[in-house]
């Protein structure tokens, strides 16, 4: 890599040269400002109610008790709050999820649903009064229980970029066929999101124009979604989302934005809504559990003959979402016979929503798990069988590959692991009252990018301002854009100043699909190469600078059809204890062909953080619905469970060389990859570890101490 150096010396490379945040300073001084905590004059604060029921209609709200305490402005709900439009298209081509339409009807559709804002001069003030606004319902029966079989359950009709259901080949017949069958069924829980920053927004109107601070993953998004619901003129709607602590698809339109949006306009005020730890369980979207069921058929030797995923996720009974856990077969493994299936099943419940490798993280437990289980069953190393079983083309598609270097990551991850010299019998390895093991799993996520538009300015000092709407959710964003122009325009990163976080800079990609960076840097790399033209020609810069837009809608619509993936490979070691039942992952390593990385620091950091969250998905995570009350029980950090500290070891992440060809900075995506795969490489550690085969997350003591460890049997027989 070619040296960076400062000042105004012109450099090459700052793409793939560590680099600590731009704004770090910032952010451990607290001189960085989140949404919630933004100064304005006049600001009055909002409370939301929510539903205390899980299913039947709103028969009062008595508000005349509540106006009359301390500080209190106004109540709205349902009798008395404006309407809104929610017959549009929204993001991506998808239907919004009417959840954020907040006070429309008596309808309640589950428990902690939005039934009424209280606003007051403090928080303090309108929290004590929403918590004494009583409200009357007709209570109807809820039905919040989730399982395979269920009545009603739906295969979707297909939403962009899922397919509901894809065939190819003779199922039955493949089975027949086979020499040796894998026929199981996997779960996983519900699961939220839990950014460490809540969700907060505060809405004015100024000179005509309503404008919202806010925390979320694309402030056009949520400008254009808040200018359909409220009817309004895009160019009169300005969002501002400067710094956000985390949201992993949780950060879209939400009831609080809307809910602020209406008080701001009632009272004509600033108007804060702050959700709580405990709210944000029910308004924010969270994973579905899934129920999958995969059979595997292959020759003596491993080769597929069939594959068959099917996979059943809930949604809410207002809206459908579609956790596409079936479709990580379509990419990973080829076979004669390929079946996958998506369904749904509508439930008194919150609508679920994107997180973090929707549908590849649950998928590829289910997935990688029976690929372990057919290795076992052919006598064949987990690693050898991925291999047989590597696809030329897309299984489904037939379409080429962008590039596929799954096998170089098994390849250098084994190396590095020390995979070789790997006893593949389970239930052997002893130390203390502890049993050891060793599992691997493979890893991908789809590599696209999506029109985005950016700014930059020349400015007469000599420095550059790049403008683009872009978020920057903890993943370091801002700094690799900084490098990436810093490059285009052939000058030092510290020359380069990077605005984001306002919809007034122009419609751009959100930090979503891992497609954020990708999509930025391509419209960033854009306007900053035509700069670099219109600078050549000479000329003084004049007092506001030379500034030119890019907009890259045309070069991505023009991309050559091809499946575009990151790979990895995950490798995991645990310790089981046969006295507790307690699981400790001991050492995770993760091999990524993730395409160029624009800045070493930081992408390992959010691949380190994916795979954590794997410990956590594995061992930790479970959201519990009390079924009588159709609500969360303990729905808070102290009752849902994540890997802390003490439970994450060394995690080891890194990457081979893989950048994209059609990408000008050689981008692919590295958002959610370090998810994919690694809850799947624990649960095979632990069926090496201990001989037995957990088909459901999390691995909890319990549920080991239940199945038993198999210590000293080593036959690997028995299933939990
Ligand atoms: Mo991500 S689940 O695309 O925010």
């Amino acid at each position: 890599m070619t040296t960076v150096t400062t000042g105004t010396t012109t450099v090459k490379g700052a793409v793939g040269v560590a680099h600590t945040r731009v704004e770090g300073r910032d952010k451990v001084t607290g001189a960085a400002r989140y949404a919630g905590e933004i100064p304005f004059a006049e600001l009055a604060h909002g409370w939301l109610v929510l539903s205390t029921v899980a299913r039947g209609r709103i028969r009062s709200v008595e508000t005349a008790p509540v106006l009359g305490m301390p500080g209190v402005l106004t109540v709205l709900h349902h009798g008395n709050a404006p309407r809104v439009e929610t017959d549009y298209i929204g993001l991506l081509g998808n239907l919004p999820d009417p959840t954020a339409a907040v006070f429309q009807h008596d309808r309640v559709p589950h428990m902690g649903w939005p039934v009424a804002l209280v606003v007051a001069e403090t928080s303090e003030q309108a929290r004590e009064a929403a918590e004494a606004l009583v409200v009357g319902y007709d209570e109807e029966p809820h039905d919040v229980a989730f399982f395979e079989g269920h009545p009603g359950t739906y295969t979707p009709a297909d939403v962009p970029h899922a397919q509901a259901v894809a065939e190819k080949g003779d199922l039955e017949s493949e089975l027949a066929l086979s020499a040796v069958v894998v026929d199981a069924e996997y779960t996983t829980p519900e699961e939220h999101h839990s950014p460490m920053e809540p969700h907060a927004a505060t809405a004015r109107w100024d000179s005509g124009r309503l404008e919202v601070v806010d925390s979320n993953q694309g402030s056009t998004w949520v400008a254009e979604e808040l200018a359909k619901l409220f009817s309004l003129d895009p160019a009169s709607v300005r969002v501002r989302s400067e710094h956000v602590g985390g949201g992993f698809g949780s950060k879209g339109v939400r009831p609080h934005q809307v809910a602020a949006v209406m008080a701001a306009t009632a009272l004509q005020r600033p108007v804060r809504v702050v959700l709580t730890r405990r709210q944000m369980f029910s308004l924010v979207g969270y994973r579905s559990p899934t129920a999958q069921r995969i059979r595997l058929g292959a020759d003596a030797d491993g080769r597929l003959r069939a594959l068959e995923h099917r996979s059943l996720n809930l949604t809410s009974t207002v809206h459908e979402f579609v956790e596409p856990s079936a479709g990580v077969g379509r990419v990973l493994y080829d076979a004669d016979a390929h079946h996958t299936a998506n369904r749904v099943v509508r439930l008194d419940v919150p609508t679920p929503t994107w997180m973090r490798a929707p549908g590849e993280a649950p998928g590829s437990f289910a997935l990688e798990s029976a690929l372990d289980e057919l290795a076992e069953r052919c006598g064949i190393d987990p690693i050898a069988l991925r291999a047989r079983n590597e696809p030329e083309t897309g299984p489904v598609s037939g379409l080429p590959f962008s590039s596929r270097n799954l096998l170089a990551c098994f390849h250098e991850g084994a190396r590095r692991f020390g995979w070789a010299d790997r006893d593949p019998r389970p239930g052997l390895r002893r130390e203390g009252r502890r049993l050891l093991g060793t599992g691997t799993a493979a890893a991908f996520f789809p590599a696209g990018a999506a029109p985005s538009t950016a700014a930059v300015t020349a400015e007469a000092d000599g420095t550059f301002t790049v403008r683009i709407t872009a978020a920057d959710i903890g993943t370091g964003a801002r700094t690799a854009l900084t490098l990436i122009a810093a490059d285009a325009l052939e000058v030092a990163p510290d020359r380069v100043r990077v605005r984001i976080g306002d919809s007034d800079f122009g419609p751009a990609m959100i930090a979503g699909g891992s497609m954020g960076t990708r999509s930025w840097a391509w419209a960033v790399t854009a306007a900053a190469g035509d700069l670099r033209e219109q600078l050549a020609l000479g000329g003084a810069i004049p007092p506001e600078g030379i500034t030119v837009r890019s907009d890259t809608s045309a070069a991505i619509a023009a991309l050559a059809h091809k499946e575009r993936h990151s790979f990895g490979a995950q490798f995991a070691e645990v310790a089981v204890d046969v006295t507790t039942g307690e699981v400790r992952v001991r050492r995770m390593l993760g091999i990524f062909a993730a395409g160029r990385i624009v800045n070493p620091l930081t992408a390992h950091s959010q691949l380190v953080g994916g795979m954590t969250w794997g410990i956590s998905m594995a061992l930790h995570e479970e959201a519990v619905r009390d079924q009588a009350s159709g609500g969360h029980v303990g729905a808070d950090l102290a009752g849902y469970h994540f890997a802390a500290h003490a439970d994450v070891p060394h995690i080891e992440a890194d990457w081979v060389d893989d950048p994209d060809e059609d990408d000008p900075v050689g981008i692919k995506g590295i958002g959610e990859i370090g998810i994919v795969g690694a809850a799947a490489a624990i649960a095979n550690a632990v069926w090496h570890a201990t001989g037995v085969r957990h088909r459901s997350l999390p691995i909890r003591p319990d549920r080991v101490l239940l199945a038993g460890t198999g210590a000293g049997t080593g036959t690997g027989a028995r299933d939990a």
